[in-house]
């Protein structure tokens, strides 16, 4: 008899534990260290926007822009320890995690951002997704920005014009040898604290999009950009592994279409983001844009081009040359 009453017991306890999974609703803390108004900042809010919408009672989505919660020094480590669910840093900010996306890194290697897309949606660039998977940390998708910049509190036309200055980079390694090739120096610091070293005066560069460098406004202080198009900026959203795979399937399921949704519509209007943030630059009249002519970026290329071989063996070769077959013309593999 008791043990009748005990398997009843139990079996109660079960189902009371099953239906309480069942109706579980989920938290996804998506913190960034950028303006709403950038391809991510937008694209944050579409995801943010797309749940409500279709999950709504069930996932409840909150965006935390321009490090409002966590910033570079330690957003990952957050994502890690379960207190924020979504990230989408730029993918020279996992190289602690993993030395294969800084693929991505190499300067002169896409010829532009449909480059990069077709790098990024094929087998190695599917497969640098789930890189970082033993550290918690899974890849759902590639977020374009848009192509790097340099900018200056001098016109950078040369590549010796940029000797002696310091530049704010991202936390790569990659980024610190390519400003090394130029002879100058490369100061790691938090996207967040840029505004205030320059200000300072401690940093006299950096290089990055037109809408990050527009909606910082850098110009105030660096009003000389060169338009080198030389690297991407792009992100990697991601999630921690267990948070992910503890979503019910058929919810996850829908938050996987929504993400492919808004990764189709981030992916499509960065590049015009990227473009009208320059326009606007240009039209604010502090800005003084170079744009390089052949020669000029064949000089960059030539002076940040050493970089390739000293990353070869981290990133891997394979992972190299199938970036560079993405490029329509693959002219440079000739070169490798
Ligand atoms: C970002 O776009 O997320 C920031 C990139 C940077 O740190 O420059």
């Amino acid at each position: 008899m008791k043990t009748l009453i005990c398997t009843l017991l139990l079996g109660l306890c079960a189902g009371f534990v099953q239906a309480a999974e069942k109706d579980k609703s989920f938290t996804i803390k998506f913190s960034h260290v950028v303006a709403d108004d950038t391809p991510k900042g937008q694209g944050a809010l579409l995801f943010k926007q797309l749940v409500a919408e279709r999950l709504g009672g069930r996932v409840q989505v909150e965006v935390y822009p321009n490090s409002s919660l966590y910033g570079d020094a330690n957003e990952l480590q957050a994502l890690q320890n379960g207190d924020v669910q979504m990230l989408a840093p730029s993918l020279a900010k996992f190289s602690q995690y993993t030395q294969q996306l800084q693929v991505f890194d190499l300067p002169f290697l896409f010829d532009d951002l449909d480059s990069v897309n077709r790098f990024q949606k094929g087998a190695k660039g599917r497969q640098l997704l789930s890189a970082m998977e033993k550290h918690n940390v899974t890849g759902l998708a590639y977020w374009h920005n848009g192509m790097k910049q340099l900018a200056a509190n001098r016109a950078l036309i040369r590549p010796n014009d940029a000797a002696g200055l310091s530049f704010r980079i991202q936390p790569s390694p990659v980024i610190e040898s390519q400003f090394a090739q130029l002879g100058a120096k490369a100061v790691k610091l938090p996207f967040a604290e840029t505004p205030n070293a320059l200000r300072a005066g401690t940093i006299q560069g950096t290089e990055n999009t037109w809408s990050n460098i527009h909606s910082q406004h850098y110009v105030e202080q660096l009003p000389y950009l060169t338009e080198s198009n030389h690297g991407v900026l792009d992100y990697m959203l991601v999630s921690n592994t267990q948070f992910w795979y503890s979503i019910p399937h058929a919810i996850r399921m829908e938050l996987e279409d929504i993400i492919v949704e808004v990764t189709y519509t981030v992916n499509q209007a960065a590049e015009q983001q990227n473009q009208n943030d320059r326009q606007k630059l240009l039209a604010g009249g502090k800005a003084q844009v170079t744009a390089l002519n052949e020669a000029e970026r064949e000089a960059w290329r030539g002076a940040m081009r050493p970089v390739w071989q000293q990353y070869e063996g981290e990133i891997g070769a394979d992972i190299i040359r199938a970036a560079e077959r993405a490029n329509r013309s693959s002219k440079s593999l000739a070169s490798y």
